[in-house]
């Protein structure tokens, strides 16, 4: 095991009716408030008018910043970062998945930063301060709500990248609030977080049984409730499962002692950079590719992967077979829950195909599994054609 500091001083909030505490943090953070969401979700499923009588009640007064896009861009987060200063702003209140989650968190940290918001980006800054940000979270997916990433798009450059920001100071989880995510966001939610566990379970460090055993429990737990939720969306217990596993996935947890991946996040932010596709879906597609691509880098791990989460019986099989099988029921189970499984899904062709592998490693090479180079990511982009 590595060395580490596990720090994460997010407050959840998490089940029905928890939307109720809204009061009392308003109340906390200050009487004017930014309150930032995407496209309309809120709107029709009657969470914004509960989120305002709840600010209402807390006596504060509310700033809107509609319509952050998913794959939310930068030119949405300047705005935002206008707004704050203008209107002085107290804190920030962000509505929706992860989009909106990380746009607000941008915005958090833009406000008090002299430069460029993309400093912090293009990694020629680091966020130091930022304005309180509390969330309320509508999709399972991203984990964003308890960590400090974002990732922002800028559409000029076409450039996607993820940054560390800011933690929110609190978020409110209600397994109600993801019933009306459709079907395709739903799928790709699930594709997310069995992802975001992937670039952390594959790793050459050893002796780890309980990061091991955690992010196994994880993946079978999503496993285990994709079908449930799909096929009832409004089952709250399998909403609730995947919404906790979403956060447990992704906020800090699993990493601790471990070195972990991370090379096929980058792949899909520079493939969605150029195509603006769904993250979820572009994970689905590449991760597998990624598996079979490195596997012999630790072929061991692979196995284990096979037989702890794919229950693939090992009996009168070599290591290798076994691994394969275990790839193999990862590519099955995406295309069972109707993940898209190739970047032709998406009419993508090769035509970009060597400006998305330099896109990917624009500060050098990229994993830690596998040390990927743009010509690897280039291979790997074209088994997902
Ligand atoms: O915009 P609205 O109208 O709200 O609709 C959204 C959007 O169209 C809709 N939606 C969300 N909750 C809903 C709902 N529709 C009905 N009912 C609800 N309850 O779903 C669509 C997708 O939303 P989005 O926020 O884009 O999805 P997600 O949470 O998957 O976020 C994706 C973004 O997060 C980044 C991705 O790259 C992508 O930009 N990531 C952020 C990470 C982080 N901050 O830690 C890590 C991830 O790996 C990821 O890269
Ligand atoms: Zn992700």
């Amino acid at each position: 095991m590595e060395n580490f500091v596990y720090y994460n001083p997010t407050q959840l909030i998490f089940g029905r009716g928890q939307l109720a505490q809204l009061e009392e943090k308003a109340k906390q953070l200050g009487s004017k408030v930014l309150l930032v969401y995407g496209g309309g979700s809120i709107k029709r499923s009657g969470l914004y008018d509960k989120v305002i009588a709840h600010l209402q009640a807390a006596a504060c007064r509310v700033v809107e910043l509609p319509g952050v896009e998913p794959n939310p861009r930068l030119s949405t987060v300047k705005k935002g970062i206008d707004l704050c200063r203008t209107e002085g702003v107290d804190w920030i209140l962000a509505v929706g998945g992860g989009s909106v989650i990380d746009a607000a968190k941008a915005i958090a940290v833009g406000v008090p930063y002299e430069g460029d918001v993309w400093d912090f980006y293009s990694r020629k800054a680091t966020a130091e301060k930022a304005l309180p940000l509390g969330t309320v979270l509508t999709l399972a997916a991203t984990g964003s709500e308890m960590n400090r990433g974002s990732v922002i798009t800028n559409w000029e450059t076409k450039e996607k990248h993820g940054a560390g920001t800011t933690f929110p100071t609190f978020s409110i989880l209600d397994p109600e609030n993801t019933f009306s995510v459709p079907r395709d966001q739903t799928i790709y939610g699930i594709s997310d977080i069995l992802s975001h566990v992937f670039e952390q379970y594959f790793t050459h460090t050893t002796e780890i049984p309980l990061q091991t055993r955690f992010a196994e429990s994880i993946m079978k737990t999503v496993i285990e409730n994709a079908e449930r939720v799909l096929e009832n969306p409004h089952d709250y217990d399998a909403r609730a499962n995947i919404l906790y596993c979403g956060t447990m996935a992704l906020n800090g947890t699993l990493p601790v002692g471990v070195t972990t991946d991370w090379a096929t996040h980058s792949i899909e932010h520079a493939v969605s950079a150029i195509y603006d596709i769904p993250h979820g879906g572009g994970l689905a597609i590449i991760f597998p590719k990624w598996m079979r691509y490195v596997y012999r880098e630790n072929v061991a791990r692979f196995v284990r992967f096979a037989v702890e989460v794919w229950n693939v019986d090992p009996a009168g099989k070599t290591d290798e077979e076994v691994a394969l099988e275990g790839i193999a029921a990862t590519e099955a189970f995406f295309a069972r829950i109707g993940a898209p499984t190739r970047l032709a899904d998406y009419q993508i062709t090769d035509e970009h195909l060597e400006e998305m592998a330099e896109k990917a490693t624009p500060f050098g090479p990229i994993g830690q599994f596998k040390s990927l180079t743009s010509q690897d990511v280039r291979e790997i982009l074209r088994m997902s054609l």
